[in-house]
């Protein structure tokens, strides 16, 4: 989701009158994934660098995660919505770690669209987590070094359990993936958007579907 920084600058605004745009934006793309029936969808929300930002964004941005865990979810839940963080959560205040706690316990029922929202996230530190834990199990005996497979590392990641993304979506102009989901993109489709992340809409959700529906999948296999 990225923009929102931008977009403020360009209208002479603070750069959290962008995050607050932002968090509209993020409003009606749960809309609009709910409208088309996509069942997964994640949320690259705060990085592992974006610590690095100034102390008063850094205020700004937990600000509103706090807004948004008092406020919005409860409607999620009425919608079907099942709520789950990734990341650093520890780095975060007491409050917001228990409002994650709550959010997910409150969601654990639903099943039609699952929203996951990464936080404090960092890809390769989500890799070396899990190597970490693979090192500890197979010290501790309770792993066969040689029986581990990528099915086995996947599910020592914070997003064991669920799929793999089909399709990433950068807004901004940017065409990186700055140390999105690393492992988990390997096969995932990729479309970049010159839209600034708080003028992102449903018409821009709905023609990146269609961009992704026309790409044809081989994972490495020949066409036949
Ligand atoms: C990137 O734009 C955006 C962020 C670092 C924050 C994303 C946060 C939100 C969309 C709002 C809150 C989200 C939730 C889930 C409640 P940038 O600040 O890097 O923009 P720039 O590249 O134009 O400076």
């Amino acid at each position: 989701m990225d923009g929102n920084g931008r977009w403020a600058a360009a209208r002479g605004l603070p750069r959290v009158a962008g995050h607050r745009a932002g968090a509209q934006a993020v409003r009606r793309t749960i809309e609009a994934a709910l409208q088309h029936g996509v069942q997964w969808l994640t949320l690259y929300a705060f990085s592992s660098e974006n610590w690095r930002r100034p102390e008063g964004e850094i205020t700004d941005l937990t600000g509103l995660l706090r807004h948004y865990l008092r406020n919005e979810v409860t409607e999620l839940a009425a919608n079907g919505v099942r709520l789950r963080v990734i990341g650093e959560r520890r780095r975060f205040a007491a409050d917001i770690q228990a409002a994650f706690v709550d959010a997910e316990r409150l969601t654990a029922g639903n099943a039609r669209l699952n929203v996951t929202v990464a936080l404090s996230y960092g890809g390769r530190s989500e890799i070396v987590a899990a190597a970490r834990r693979v090192a500890e199990a197979a010290l501790a005996g309770t792993l066969d070094p040689a029986a581990l497979d990528e099915a086995g590392f996947a599910e020592k990641l914070f997003t064991a359990g669920t799929p793999d993304p089909d399709l990433i979506l950068r807004t901004s102009g940017e065409r990186r993936l700055s140390n999105f989901l690393l492992w988990q993109a390997a096969y995932a489709e990729l479309v970049f958007l010159d839209v600034l992340w708080p003028d992102f809409g449903a018409q821009h959700f709905a023609e990146a579907l269609a961009d992704y529906a026309r790409r044809e999948r081989r994972f490495g296999a020949r066409p036949v």
